[in-house]
């Protein structure tokens, strides 16, 4: 039986994440779903990636920092005495790097060489699936926190879904690369570089550093390697074990997708992706779904309706227009429908779907945030 609420998801689970393609509203299901977790009597921490700015004004965030922030119950309509919290976090991609790096770093002068290095300043934020591997990374670390029922995990965007749990490798691949490697041999064997030394491929992987030539540049770039590699065993173990986390049957998957056929159809991959790396996917959520029932203009009464919703008399010229802007947009609720049952056959092995409304307005207040809440809950 397919449920059409997440509550029991909300009030049972450990971890959940959020997670689909880019702006289909992952964030805003995160925010939404720890909203309803704590209105369901939890302890939830939000992890969240890049919020807005307003919403997390209106929850009261005033400064948007990177440590855990226990958000007003008042705020969120908590009744007092209520069991139930809310704590926001930010990701901060390039601290929890550091960390990494301190975790793992083979003695403190290496630790000090990476941190102080400009290549690494530079790069810690930008490698290839940097912010997704932090993102789990930081859920490894905070997943035993005896303070928190619940961890809402929000994921970065992504241009394709599934970069999201190959992040990791893609992480490790990049600086592990054979090309880096010979990059490293170079160095270590002569000591210090020419660019004559280097072959296309690394002068092709070193072009997106070209902004910061000039004297010792290279020898930068080698010194850091060098250190990195040592970190790599660290890393790739740390991986393997957060990897393995994420199928513990405390963790939900919550898939996001707007009805757009594209989303859909990626929606769909990653479901299947996730179901094959053994994770669960417990819900499925369609965003920003035009409503047929709201935009239904097939009968004189309705007609009458929509026209005096809009304070539009029958014969005025504009009814017309109205009328023709109606029908367009039944249209368009007519095709979400269409693959929103397209999506629901093709994954009918997900026990929840629920549908949010599209909203005149972003989601940038409490309230809205709760409406959001209250239709993922049920
Ligand atoms: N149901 C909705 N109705 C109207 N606006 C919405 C709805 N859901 C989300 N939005 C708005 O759409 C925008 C994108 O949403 P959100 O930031 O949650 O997406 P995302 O998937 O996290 O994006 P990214 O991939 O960039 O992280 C936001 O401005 C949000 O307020
Ligand atoms: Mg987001």
């Amino acid at each position: 039986m397919v449920k059409a609420s997440l509550l029991e998801l909300v009030s049972s689970r450990r971890v959940i994440i959020t997670v689909g393609s880019g702006g289909v509203g992952k964030t805003t299901t995160a925010a939404a779903v720890a909203l309803a977790a704590a209105r369901a009597g939890r302890r939830v921490l939000c992890l969240t990636i890049d919020p807005a700015k307003r919403l997390a004004t209106s929850l009261g965030l005033g400064t948007m920092s990177h440590e855990a922030q226990l958000i007003d119950p008042a705020v969120i309509g908590l009744p007092p005495g209520s069991k139930g919290s809310l704590t926001a976090m930010m990701l901060d991609v390039r601290r929890t790097f550091d960390e990494l790096v301190e975790r793992y770093a083979e003695n403190r002068e290496a630790r000090d060489r990476i941190l102080n290095n400009t290549i690494y300043q530079q790069i810690a934020g930008s490698l290839a699936g940097t912010p997704e591997y932090m993102a789990m990374e930081k859920l490894y670390s905070l997943k035993d926190d005896a303070r928190y029922d619940l961890i809402v995990l929000d994921t970065p965007p992504t241009s394709n879904a599934i970069d999201f749990l190959e992040a990791p490798d893609r992480m490790v691949a990049a600086m592990d690369s054979p090309t880096i490697q010979a990059f490293v041999q170079a160095f270590e064997k002569g000591g210090s570089l020419s660019l004559k030394l280097l072959s296309k491929a690394m002068a092709q992987v070193l072009s997106g550093l070209s902004k910061f030539t000039g004297a010792g540049f290279l020898e930068s770039v080698a010194s850091f390697l060098t250190d990195i590699q040592g970190l790599f065993g660290g890393f790739r173990e740390r991986a393997a074990k957060v990897r393995e986390e994420l199928k513990a049957p405390s963790v939900a998957f919550v898939i996001v997708s707007s009805p757009d056929p594209m989303a859909v159809t990626e929606a769909m991959f990653f479901g299947e992706k996730l179901v094959e790396g053994g994770m669960r996917v417990e819900a499925l959520v369609f965003n920003r779904v035009r409503k047929t029932e709201i935009v239904d203009v097939s009968s004189p009464a309705r007609i009458a309706n929509v026209l005096a919703e809009a304070g539009v008399e029958p014969h005025n010229e504009l009814a017309a227009g109205v009328l023709k802007a109606y029908q367009d947009a039944s249209i368009w609720a007519r095709r979400d429908a269409n693959e929103i049952a397209r999506a629901r056959r093709e994954m009918s092995s997900v026990p929840r779907v629920v549908e949010v409304p599209a909203f005149d307005e972003d989601v940038y207040d409490v309230a809205a945030l709760t409406r959001v809440a209250e239709i993922v809950a049920g």
